[in-house]
């Protein structure tokens, strides 16, 4: 061979070698980015997880196993595969849940199973309609929710507001009884009290024992927090909207509003 003819035949030699690694690292990148693709869906869960669990948890159940007379599971099967054709709703099931979570509904459409609290039946989410969270926040409880769809189950146990709860009056404790009202009564889904409950649709309830008596000119602590759980409607605390039951009145017998009265005026 030539010099010019060596010349061009180790020159071609590493032309395939650089070629060589291209393609090698190319086809890595790709990897790499279908994992940090990967990656960002699961931290995307994550922030929706905690986000339900605040603000959502109170009213569709732990695990979106939803609450009878309150509002509808979302983690069973016909929410995936009946629910779109039921509302006649023409795009995919992420856009439903978008699109409702960030209007709220205003009237529930299963008035008998599902009213939710009222008027609106749940509250607005997206802060463009005056709500507390952001599109991408909307966006993270969407993928939190439709990750369910792999696990959702056909028939889910509806979690049910109890009326009266069986062993509750067999506790001697008043404050006891007050405890265990208020954990299956569903006020700990909304509200929080330090190392008792984390729910946070509604107002923490820590030191209710003593900022009851400065809510409402000529009330006592105790007849603020009565009025508070039989006529939510009647004070609204200010940064809240209506959203606390409405029903206790009929559910909780006069004995149980004594004790969960007591338990909450014990809160300091
Ligand atoms: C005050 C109670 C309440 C809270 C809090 C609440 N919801 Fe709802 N939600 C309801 C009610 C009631 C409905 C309407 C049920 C109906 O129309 O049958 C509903 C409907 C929905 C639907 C549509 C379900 C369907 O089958 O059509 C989705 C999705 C949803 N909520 C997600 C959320 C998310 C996410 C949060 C937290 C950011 C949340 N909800 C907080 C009461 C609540
Ligand atoms: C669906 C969510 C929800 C449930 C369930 C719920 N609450 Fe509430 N609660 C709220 C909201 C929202 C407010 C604030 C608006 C208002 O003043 O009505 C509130 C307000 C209160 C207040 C007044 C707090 C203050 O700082 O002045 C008390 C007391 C209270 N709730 C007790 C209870 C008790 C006891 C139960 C259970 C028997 C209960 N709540 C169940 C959402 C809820």
């Amino acid at each position: 061979m030539s010099r010019v003819q060596l010349e061009i035949f180790f020159g071609m030699i590493l032309i395939t070698i650089t070629g060589a690694i291209l393609i090698f690292l190319g086809i890595n990148e790709e990897q790499r980015m279908a994992e940090f693709d990967k990656f960002q869906a699961a931290q995307k869960i994550e922030v929706g997880a905690e986000l339900y669990e605040i603000n959502c948890r109170g009213c569709h159940g732990l695990q979106g196993e939803g609450v009878l007379g309150l509002a509808p599971p979302l983690n069973d099967a016909y929410f995936f595969n009946g629910r779109l054709a039921e509302v006649g709703w023409q795009g995919d099931l992420e856009d439903y849940i978008i699109a409702t979570v960030s209007t709220g509904r205003q009237v529930s459409t299963r008035p008998e199973q599902y009213p939710g609290a009222g008027t609106p039946a749940m509250p607005t989410w997206s802060d463009r309609f005056g709500g507390p969270l952001r599109a991408d926040q909307i966006e993270a409880l969407a993928a939190f929710i439709i990750n369910w769809e792999a696990t959702a189950k056909g028939e889910v146990e509806l979690a049910e507001i109890p009326s009266a709860i069986p062993g509750i009056e067999d506790l001697d404790d008043p404050l006891a009884r007050g405890l265990a009202l208020y954990n299956a009564s569903g006020c700990a889904g909304c509200h929080a009290i330090t190392g008792i409950s984390v729910g946070a649709v509604g107002p923490d309830l820590t030191t209710i024992g003593t900022t009851a008596a400065a809510r409402v000119e000529g009330y006592t602590a105790e007849e603020y927090i009565r009025e508070s759980i039989i006529n939510p409607s009647a004070y609204i605390v200010e940064g809240y909207d209506d959203l606390m039951l409405k029903t206790f009145v009929e559910t909780i017998s006069e004995g149980e509003l004594d004790d969960l009265v007591a338990f909450l005026l014990a809160q300091e």
